[in-house]
């Protein structure tokens, strides 16, 4: 759907929405099937039912893993989670993102991304996101490109052989 922005409502998800969730993140198509249950303890983790769930640290207004949700017409239609890089100062993970296929092109991610962002002003000193350097990922690539984040750093045959990391920033310049 390329060239026609929508405006998604954006809302904290809940463990309700895992269904939905998971199925948004199988339908991407690039994500090894092994990948989905960790997408989805992170997806647990921010809707605080999870291992790494830490209530108190919600409860005492801490630092929780974020999980927002991107509805167009009353239905989800991609998703965001990111949290604090633990064993760091000021640095958060990007740790999932994915929106529904037939959706993509259409504005959401970047309103996603954005309202991370917002969230995270005067919060981050750095915002972290690893993705993969296949050529099945270029899109994804440019879409973090064209919103500001820079490639720092590649990791070789990091998820596979032939399969690298790419390691992008956004934050405060050196
Ligand atoms: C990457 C992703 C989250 C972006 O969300 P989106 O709603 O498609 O992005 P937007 O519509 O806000 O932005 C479109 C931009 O993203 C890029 N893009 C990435 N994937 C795209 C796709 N499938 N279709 C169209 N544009 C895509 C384009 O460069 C486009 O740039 P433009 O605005 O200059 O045309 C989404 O495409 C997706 O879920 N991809 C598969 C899963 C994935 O890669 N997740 C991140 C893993 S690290």
């Amino acid at each position: 759907m390329s060239g026609t922005l929508v405006s998604p409502l954006l809302r904290h998800l809940n463990a309700a929405d895992r269904g939905r969730i998971e199925d948004i993140t199988r339908a991407v198509g690039l994500f090894r099937e092994d990948e989905i249950p960790v997408a989805l303890e992170v997806f647990d983790d921010a809707v605080g039912v999870g291992p790494r769930a830490d209530p108190s640290r919600v409860a005492t207004g801490g630092d929780p893993y974020i999980a927002l949700g991107a509805e167009i017409d009353g239905a989800l239609a991609g998703w965001i989670c990111w949290g604090p890089t633990p064993c760091t100062l000021g640095t958060y993970d990007l740790y999932w993102m994915a929106v529904d296929p037939a959706l993509q092109g259409g504005g959401i991610g970047t309103a996603l991304i954005l309202e991370m962002e917002r969230r995270l002003a005067g919060q981050a000193r750095l915002i972290v996101v690893e993705t993969a350097g296949r050529p099945d990922y270029a899109a994804t690539r440019r879409f973090y490109e064209a919103r500001g984040y820079r490639a720092v750093a590649t990791i070789p045959d990091f998820y596979g052989p032939g399969d690298d990391q790419v390691v992008y920033v956004k934050g405060r310049e050196r």
